[in-house]
């Protein structure tokens, strides 16, 4: 099997579920990549929400994607998410990715931390239509990062299994420190 990244590992998985005019967040805009993924799924009919705390990073994706008026770039803590997404839209995103950590290429100290990480990950599971998709990739390796990591899944694997299913995808390495993506799935409301 080719090696693949852990990011286009999440896209593939997102990709065999979005299709066009579905809504869909990206909670970690940082240099865009996810936000173009969900944009290239849900097409014009679609929208996407994409958050970044640090607003050089939106501003830097908007001029790079455009500002297309389906896409809504915002500079804000992503445990506001559910503030800035119209409530007629709750319940009904059908996927939101987040890859935690900090900007590849970018200020190193500016980091998603557990709080925050958590209150925005518990908004997000709600605001999940039925059969929708949330993706975390968590970076153990990297200080702060494991504390988080820990904080993560401890949180994936107290939500009820009758409403969300878990699933773990380890990278190459699979050491303790090496980067893992969840994927959680809305099977109930
Ligand atoms: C690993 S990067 C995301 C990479 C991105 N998915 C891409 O395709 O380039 C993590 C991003 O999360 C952002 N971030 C950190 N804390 C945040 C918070 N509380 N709310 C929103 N974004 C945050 C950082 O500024 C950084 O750009």
């Amino acid at each position: 099997m080719p090696r693949i990244s852990l990011t286009s590992h999440a896209q593939q998985l997102l990709k065999a579920r979005l299709t066009a005019g579905d809504i869909a967040i990206d909670a970690t805009v940082g240099n865009g990549h996810d936000t173009a993924f969900l944009l290239s799924q849900v097409q014009a009919t679609g929208q996407v929400y994409g958050f970044d705390i640090q607003a050089a990073a939106i501003t830097a994706v908007q001029a790079k994607l455009g500002a297309p008026p389906n896409l809504h770039l915002i500079a804000a803590n992503h445990a506001d998410i559910a503030s800035f997404i119209p409530a007629a839209q709750h319940g009904n995103i059908r996927a939101c990715m987040f890859n935690l950590g900090y900007l590849p290429g970018g200020d190193k100290t500016v980091i998603t931390q557990t709080p925050s990480t958590l209150t925005a990950l518990t908004a997000a599971s709600q605001l999940l239509a039925i059969r929708g998709l949330l993706s975390i990739i968590v970076y153990p390796g990297h200080p702060g990062g494991d504390e988080e990591a820990h904080a993560v899944q401890a949180w994936a694997e107290q939500l009820p299994r009758e409403q969300f299913t878990l699933s773990q995808i380890t990278s190459q390495t699979a050491s303790a420190s090496a980067p893992r993506l969840l994927m959680i799935e809305k099977i109930a409301g």
